[in-house]
């Protein structure tokens, strides 16, 4: 079976998560604060903070920014269920918006017209890795007086038509590293931005509200008993062994860009002219992109799946949307791009285990689909 998405680790991964085995404390010691420096470092960011995922990276920025019962948060609903019980998790209402139809980003009039007095932050999703237009959002953003958390799982690496990268600018920006994502810690993820006071009270929630000036020793140096807790907190730390991985991930960062960039310019060169399939408009010097997603028209997405498997190619379908399940459903709502998409939208293989002659085969095989579609 071709995989539609994996992870790439290697023997630099696992000599250090020996390392970090060795060690013996497996919390949050010195190689989650080595990868925090590396990630500032790269993203040029004032301050990053590691989770043990990208859901609870986006629960934390939430929680910390203040939202909670009767407040709402915009959010396209064409994103992984984990954006929208971030939100449920504060208490919030997570209000899902429509997105554009060549791009599957969040469609920016849509989500003005659903601004009420409640909304208090507005949650991109960078679909597929494809930076959404931040400039005009922030305008919306500060017109409105609103906050912004970024859902920038799929986006690690990516820089914006401004030439800005993801995560070193706005708000609030959670990344995923996740086993799939561009990098992965096996699981992890993390929290930037850039106000340090915000930072500050998100660390310390991070760390079941434990104050820090309360408890001076590093816990992995010395274990404090005496230590002072003022706020709400939760267990949501990167753990040592995670991010000794994600450590040697980052290293590689450039080299898996630049193998899904290629990969999917493949994707874009064979597919350009078949008229049965629609390609998203993503620029792919600026995308470090996560998923490759096409358009299946003509009510033949799930032929062209069922086609691909019967072939060893896996695909899937990003995402259900969830305002159509009924745990987020709104009485009367329709978001009818968001549906058509859902129809249409199929997932290929991308990620950097995928040989050549892999690329090659799934490209021979969605050509051979609809070259047979066409004779009958
Ligand atoms: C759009 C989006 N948001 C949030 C998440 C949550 O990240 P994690 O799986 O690290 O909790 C994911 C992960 O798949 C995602 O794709």
């Amino acid at each position: 079976m071709i995989k539609v998405s994996k992870g790439c680790l290697g023997e630099e991964e696992l000599a250090a998560v020996r390392e970090a085995f060795e060690y013996g404390y497996f919390g949050l010691a010195s190689k989650v604060i080595e990868f925090e420096e590396a990630l500032k470092n790269y993203l040029g960011a004032k301050h990053v903070i590691a989770t043990n995922t990208g859901t609870s990276a986006l629960h934390l920025a939430l929680d910390a920014l203040g939202v909670g019962e009767g407040d709402e948060v915009i959010v396209p609903s064409l994103t992984f269920v984990a954006s929208f019980q971030a939100i449920k998790a504060t208490g919030a209402t997570p209000v899902p918006c429509d997105v554009e139809y060549d791009t599957l980003l969040m469609d920016l009039k849509d989500m003005e017209r659903r601004i009420t007095p409640k909304t208090k932050v507005l949650m991109p999703v960078h679909y597929a890795g494809n930076p959404c237009n931040m400039e005009a959002l922030l305008e919306i953003k500060e017109q409105y007086k609103l906050r912004v958390v970024e859902d920038a799982a799929h986006a690690f690496g990516s820089i914006t038509s401004k030439g800005q990268k993801i995560g070193s600018f706005g708000d609030i920006t959670c990344f995923s590293f996740d086993s799939i994502k561009n990098i992965t810690c096996g699981e992890g993820g993390v929290v930037v931005c850039q106000e340090e006071a915000l930072a500050e009270l998100i660390r310390q929630k991070r760390l079941l509200g434990i104050n820090r000036k309360s408890n001076s020793t590093a816990p992995w140096k010395e274990r404090s008993w005496q230590f002072e807790v003022t706020i709400q907190g939760f267990r949501y730390h990167m753990s040592n062994i995670n991010a000794a991985i994600g450590i040697e991930q980052l290293k590689k960062l450039d080299d898996f860009i630049a193998r899904r960039r290629e990969i999917c310019q493949k994707y874009e060169e064979a597919f350009k002219n078949i008229s049965g399939l629609q390609r998203l408009r993503i620029n792919y010097h600026e995308c470090a992109p996560h998923i490759y997603v096409i358009r299946v028209k003509d009510g033949r997405r799930n032929a062209l799946m069922q086609f691909l498997k019967d072939r060893h190619i896996e695909t899937g379908i990003n995402y259900i949307p969830n305002h159509l399940h009924p745990y987020f459903r709104v009485d009367g709502l329709t978001l009818p791009e968001t549906e058509k998409a859902y129809e249409e939208i199929l997932t290929l293989p991308l990620h950097c285990g995928l040989s050549d002659a892999e690329v090659e085969e799934v490209i021979r095989c969605v050509k051979q689909f609809f070259e047979e579609c066409q004779e009958v």
